[in-house]
């Protein structure tokens, strides 16, 4: 289904504010951004705005501050990072909304950007408090949705704000649903759809509806464990919770009726305890001692779904295959990244952590599709609708609806 949403492409910006919602929910240590992938993606958005002469008010939030100030989830390294960027000086205003921040909006020219505060040190933000929403509206005339990692969340300046003014989907937000539909939607076979993560419970909706649209799902990371349980397996101190083993088994009970092959690890990687440096085993087959727990897929899984990934139309990876941050079980996530980065089928990785390991492995650039939402992307690939997309005008919507 073609992207219905009005794109900023149509939008009337000319001497205009426009209120941007990005998603520079990026990573940071020691006051600088590790991570500026977000940002560089949302710059062919900002750019096209200050092209056409608008001046931009941007909105984001920054981790989970809880609706109060928290210095360390202050925007202003990202104002940094995006005034080097866009190679224009970005003004960090001191707060989300108020007389300030009108001044610094009001103040604006043509081409000139202000980034407002973390949108979460508002107590109003997640609770979509329309007071908030509007505060935010009156800082602008037109308002365009980017931020694609934050459209699963109905909140003040994703959803909210849209109530007051014309929305229009930014550059990005509307790439990545179509996208990401695309691969639900007409998929070059067989599709193959690699998940791991830690529990089955957060992707249960993915993989139901991708057992009835994969050829292949290939299930790694502390998620197996729910499987091997449900199987009636050993799984020593893995990770595992009673939600997810459930959903294990009704995806086990599922894949039974469809033709869809469902493919659990055939040998682990173990280690004593999550650490590093903890002692450290392989194994064939999936049968974990007492006193042990899977850190990551094993060497023969690892070769096996390369393998399936090779030899896919298109691939879908979401989640790691193991506890990749610590490099003795890195292995298995390895094998995936590669092997998506040398796929000739059609590839899409999303999910925070399976696109960290290819930025990582240094091969996010071999990648035809690196979705910048996490829980977004995955709700998008449920078939839910994504309140931060709803909220938008419709194309067919005159753009002239945005004169007030
Ligand atoms: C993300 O990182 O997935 C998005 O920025 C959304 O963040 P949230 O899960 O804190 O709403």
């Amino acid at each position: 289904m073609a992207f219905s949403k009005a794109s900023v492409r149509d939008a009337k910006v000319k001497g205009r504010r426009v209120l941007v919602r990005v998603d520079f929910n990026v990573p940071l240590k020691d006051g600088e951004v590790v991570d500026d992938t977000r940002i560089r993606a949302a710059l062919p958005t900002l750019e096209l705005l200050r092209e056409r002469g608008a001046a931009l008010v941007l909105a984001s939030h920054l981790g989970r501050p809880g609706g109060k100030y928290v210095e360390e989830l202050s925007l202003a390294p990202v104002s940094r990072r995006l005034s080097e960027l866009l190679g224009v000086n970005v003004t960090q205003a001191p707060k989300v909304v108020g007389a300030e921040v009108e001044m610094a909006a009001g103040c604006l020219g043509p081409g000139e950007v202000v980034l407002l505060e973390n949108t979460r040190f508002e107590p109003g933000e997640t609770k979509n408090d329309p007071m908030l929403a509007g505060s935010l509206a009156a800082l602008a005339q037109v308002y365009v949705n980017d931020a694609f990692g934050a459209a699963h969340r109905a909140h003040a300046s994703t959803e909210g704000v849209a109530q007051f003014l014309p929305g229009y989907a930014g550059l990005l937000l509307e790439r990545e649903v179509n996208e990401l539909n695309k691969v639900v939607e007409d998929p070059a076979r067989p599709l193959c759809v690699v998940l791991g993560g830690a529990k089955v419970s957060d992707k249960v909706g993915v993989i139901e509806r991708f057992l009835d649209l994969a050829d292949q799902i290939l299930i790694g990371g502390a998620m197996c464990f729910s499987f091997f349980k449900a199987q009636g397996k050993e799984i020593g101190d893995s990770l595992f919770d009673d939600e997810s083993v459930e959903a294990a088994r009704q995806a086990l009970a599922k894949a039974e009726a469809v033709d869809c092959e469902l493919v659990l690890p055939v040998d682990l990687v173990l280690g004593r305890e999550f650490s590093a440096d903890t002692e450290r085993k392989e194994i064939d087959g999936t049968d974990v001692p007492d006193g042990w727990m899977g850190l990551d897929v094993g060497p023969k899984t690892g070769a096996l779904y390369a393998e399936a990934v090779g030899k896919a139309g298109t691939v879908l990876w979401n989640g790691p295959m193991g506890a990749f941050e610590m490099e003795p079980f890195a292995g298995g996530t390895r094998a995936v990244a590669e092997a998506v980065a040398k796929a000739s089928g059609k590839t899409v990785v999303g999910g925070g952590d399976s696109v960290a390991a290819m930025v990582e492995f240094g091969l996010s650039d071999q990648v035809d599709w690196l979705s910048t939402g996490g829980g977004a992307s995955l709700e998008l690939l449920e078939g839910k609708k994504l309140p931060g997309v709803e909220a938008l005008i419709d194309a067919k919507v005159p753009a002239t609806n945005e004169e007030s």
